[in-house]
């Protein structure tokens, strides 16, 4: 029989980070962060932000975050673009989600890379759901019916393995996601942007700061 071969073009990469802070990190910046998550969400009474903080709010407890998770955005920003450049983080916020809370389809603007670090277990219900893009004015033709086949080049949808205290997933800021009806309990976050210093296109070069 002659060889096959089936080739994966352009694949959009998604990072998982199990245990990337220790439960005693995790309940820091819970005890430190919980508090002010009082930003009601405008789409779910059930979700709540904090404002969104930068790198002179809490410095202790969020510069020793960045530290721990800026290895790994590097790393990310390496296969995106391709080299090691120089990250900062330049936002975060924490997101307090109870049982019937839910947060909307978006993606992340003016930023590179962009992370959710889980500061508490998830239910599988209330997983984060990514998807493709959700299109624009173009008509649609689509195959999806109960007797077929959902893989990696018809899917619209993609979610991860089961997020546990401490756990880091990071994704380019494009990629749309939601979290669907929590019907677990306390689902908490902390979420954040980051940009790199400089991407450069043959002596094209453009400078980002926060
Ligand atoms: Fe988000």
């Amino acid at each position: 029989m002659a060889e096959r071969e089936v080739f994966s073009l352009f694949p959009t990469p998604v990072m998982r980070v199990a245990q990337a802070i220790s439960p005693e990190q995790v309940q820091a910046l819970r005890e430190g962060l919980m508090d002010q998550a009082a930003l009601a969400n405008h789409l779910s009474g059930e979700l709540q932000h904090t404002r969104i903080l930068g790198a002179d709010d809490h410095p202790e407890l969020l510069q020793d975050l960045a530290r721990r998770v800026g290895p790994h955005v590097v790393e990310m920003g390496r296969l995106l673009f391709g080299e090691q450049l120089r990250w900062g983080i330049k936002e975060m916020w924490l997101n307090a989600m109870s049982t019937g809370g839910r947060q909307a389809v978006h993606n992340h603007a003016n930023c590179f890379v962009s992370g959710v670090l889980y500061l508490s277990d998830c239910d599988a219900s209330a997983n984060t759901v990514f998807m493709r893009n959700l299109g624009g004015r173009d008509f649609v033709f689509a195959n999806t019916h109960g007797g077929a086949e959902v893989g990696p080049f018809n899917a619209d949808k993609w979610i991860g393995p089961q997020p546990e205290a401490g756990d880091l997933v990071l994704f380019p800021s494009y990629l749309q996601h939601e979290v669907p009806l929590n019907r677990g309990g306390p689902r908490v976050t902390l979420a954040f942007n980051a940009i790199p210093e400089r991407l450069d296109a043959w002596g094209y070069a453009i400078s980002f700061s926060s």
